[in-house]
């Protein structure tokens, strides 16, 4: 049933190009997105003022991508908050506030109490959720579902790219139903969005390096996660998976924020993993990431870098160097987390843990 993988996470990841396609599957007739059945009217879409995400742990994470692609697509402001902390301050919501709740499973405690809240004081709901029926999207005022099939691995993968993908769509229809984009540029955003689940796919030839690579890292006291732009959710992801999988302290930082503290924990040999932007999309975000990279190598740090094939400039400075195809800057995340769930799979089986049944952990999170 594992589909001759060692581990169900495993068939997951590999699923991935399948589960984003039929995430944007049916969201693009006669030259219009279409984000759900109709409860959400592009009135509706065209009144909204301000945009909340809400969600936990990794769809937190698909969140934090979500505003770079939101806020430049549409100029609407754009606060993503962890579902926990956003019931229990006092947000400013009022009927021109879209909150985006984003939740795998639909049954997170803290995400529906997050919804409960924002209905409380008239903001519009919109689910993005891969379970049908469940309590999230019934109490919304409308769903979007990732329909990336059921995830048996506790650990997110195809579900957290399904969300990064919706976060997209909610992007495209709401600058499309506000003008910022024409209807050919919000034409052409959903011809790149279709054309990822094939890099995807492109992403997963990396697995058996990074396979390896992770079988080499399974003995490190700790890994930090370095990234900028869209790259530095992806950072704080890896991190993520990393802790609750392999049960190592694992960091992810803005890379722009070594200077300010970080940099201190870098000792010789640390393993070190950088997402590089784009050397053309991002090229000063590039420029800056290389002196990064120089300056934690130059401290004893083991540097694993992801970057766009083809980069040559980061290769003096990668230790290991895996190779990601050359996407739009904001689809980056799609194929640069797959490498980074690689990794902290085969980390947490070369130290003899079960990768689909972390300890502590449960699929569903329905206790605050
Ligand atoms: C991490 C993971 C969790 C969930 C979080 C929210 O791999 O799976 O961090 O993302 O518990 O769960 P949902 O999306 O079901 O609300």
């Amino acid at each position: 049933e594992k589909g001759g993988h060692d581990y169900f996470m495993l068939k997951e990841i590999d699923e991935q190009p399948e589960a984003l396609a039929n995430t944007l599957r049916g969201h693009f007739d006669r030259g219009r997105i279409i984000l759900d059945e109709q409860r959400l009217s592009d009135q509706d879409l065209r009144d909204v003022d301000k945009v909340f995400v809400v969600a936990c742990g990794t769809a937190y994470h698909s969140g934090l991508i979500a505003k770079y692609a939101i806020e430049h697509w549409t100029r609407l402001p754009v606060e993503v908050e962890l579902a926990s902390e956003f019931r229990y301050r006092d947000p400013v919501l009022d009927r021109d506030t879209l909150v985006v709740a984003i939740s795998q499973s639909g049954e997170t405690a803290d995400t529906l109490e997050a919804v409960r809240h924002a209905r409380a004081q008239k903001a519009r709901v919109l689910a993005i959720c891969n379970t049908n029926g469940a309590q999230i999207p019934r109490e919304s005022d409308a769903v979007l579902y990732t329909h990336a099939g059921p995830e048996v691995g506790v650990a997110a993968t195809k579900t957290f790219l399904a969300q990064v993908a919706a976060n997209y769509l909610v992007g495209l229809a709401l600058a499309q139903a506000r003008g910022t984009k024409y209807p050919d540029e919000v034409a052409r955003e959903f011809a790149e969005l279709e054309a990822m689940p094939a890099a995807v796919q492109k992403a997963l030839s990396t697995v058996e390096q990074v396979r390896e690579l992770g079988r080499k890292l399974a003995d490190a006291k700790a890994l930090l996660f370095l990234g900028r732009h869209v790259g530095f959710p992806v950072a704080l992801e890896g991190a993520l998976k990393l802790k609750e999988l392999a049960y190592m302290h694992a960091e992810g930082f803005a890379a722009g924020e070594l200077k300010h503290g970080p940099i201190a924990l870098i000792e010789e040999g640390l393993p070190v993993v950088v997402v590089m932007p784009s050397p053309k999309g991002r090229a000063v975000l590039h420029a800056k990431m290389v002196s990064n990279i120089s300056e934690i190598q130059a401290r004893g740090a083991r540097t694993i870098v992801i970057a766009e094939e083809g980069d040559d400039t980061v290769r003096p400075y990668a230790d290991e160097l895996v190779e990601i195809p050359a996407v739009p800057t904001l689809l980056q995340p799609l194929v640069s987390s797959v490498p980074l769930q690689v990794l902290a799979a085969e980390i947490a089986r070369a130290r003899g843990y079960d990768v689909d049944k972390p300890r502590n952990l449960a699929k569903s999170v329905t206790v605050e």
